[in-house]
């Protein structure tokens, strides 16, 4: 079993045996050191880890959103967009049978809106904030999901599949309950670990998925729903509710 680091970035070269330290003993002429393999590449940040977390370290909180706006640009989304966004519309539609079309819906982390689309196909208002949303686009505006620039208890469900970008979870999950109205739903597409490890841009990553359901319900949202899914990546979507009564919810809609 390898430490944390080698499971994510692989083993590294192995480290030369170092050597023994001389204690006042006369001075040799030092032997050429042996060629050393070259480093391998080193990602863009390093990571902390802790029990059920590892954080990426960012020097300045500057960085960090400097490195997420920055992978906007090296995507073409052409496809993705099409693929995701239809697949998001079809285990939404099923899960939100039965609710009332027609509320607000804030997703967090929506880059260029391919979530916005499945939820204006279903009949509800989104709107989608992102660091960078690019340009011209009519479902995303600027925003940061740890500072959220929406009142109080003004938002029916908040959707977002980004929680692995977070650079601090605990303070999303506050903005979270402070703009979800009480019965409100929050929706999280959550990454399973146990398919793959974190790429070049997330900045948090879970041993288990049980360990960020845990820490998002110790924020006060209980499980509503609880369904794996398969496309863009393997995960679990996860339904929360805030101040909810499960049974209500069941034969109530939300908004109403
Ligand atoms: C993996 S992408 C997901 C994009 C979109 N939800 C989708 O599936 O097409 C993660 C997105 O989160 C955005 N992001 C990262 N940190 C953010 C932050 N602090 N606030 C808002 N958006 C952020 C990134 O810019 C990126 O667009």
């Amino acid at each position: 079993m390898g430490t944390l680091k080698e499971l994510i970035w692989g083993k590294k070269p192995k480290a030369q045996p170092s050597k023994p330290v001389l204690v006042a003993s006369t001075p040799k002429p030092a032997p050429a050191p042996a060629p050393q393999p070259a480093p391998a590449p080193k990602p863009a940040f390093d990571w902390s880890a802790s029990e059920a977390f590892q954080q990426r370290t960012y020097p300045t909180y500057e960085a960090y959103t400097e490195h997420q706006k920055s992978k906007l640009s090296k995507l073409d989304l052409t496809k993705y967009n099409v693929q995701f966004s239809a697949a998001l519309q079809e285990r939404l539609g099923k899960v939100l049978n039965g609710f009332k079309p027609g509320g607000n819906v804030l997703c967090l982390g929506a880059r260029t809106g391919a979530e916005c689309e499945a939820f204006i196909k279903l009949g509800y208002f989104p709107i989608g904030i992102d660091l960078n949303p690019g340009e011209g686009n009519k479902y995303v505006v600027v925003g940061d999901f740890h500072d959220l620039q929406y009142a109080d208890q003004s938002v029916d469900m908040v959707y977002t599949n980004a929680l692995d970008h977070a650079f601090d979870l605990e303070k999303i999950m506050k903005e979270v309950t402070r703009v979800l109205k009480d019965d409100g739903l929050f929706i999280a597409e959550i990454v399973d670990p146990a398919v793959r490890g974190p790429g070049d841009y997330e900045a948090i990553w879970w041993k288990t998925l049980g360990d960020v359901i845990e820490r998002i319900e110790r924020t006060g949202l209980t499980v509503w729903e609880n369904e794996d899914f398969e496309y863009p990546w393997q995960g679990r979507q996860v339904i929360f509710v805030k101040n909810g009564n499960r049974r209500k919810l069941a034969v109530e809609t939300v908004g109403s």
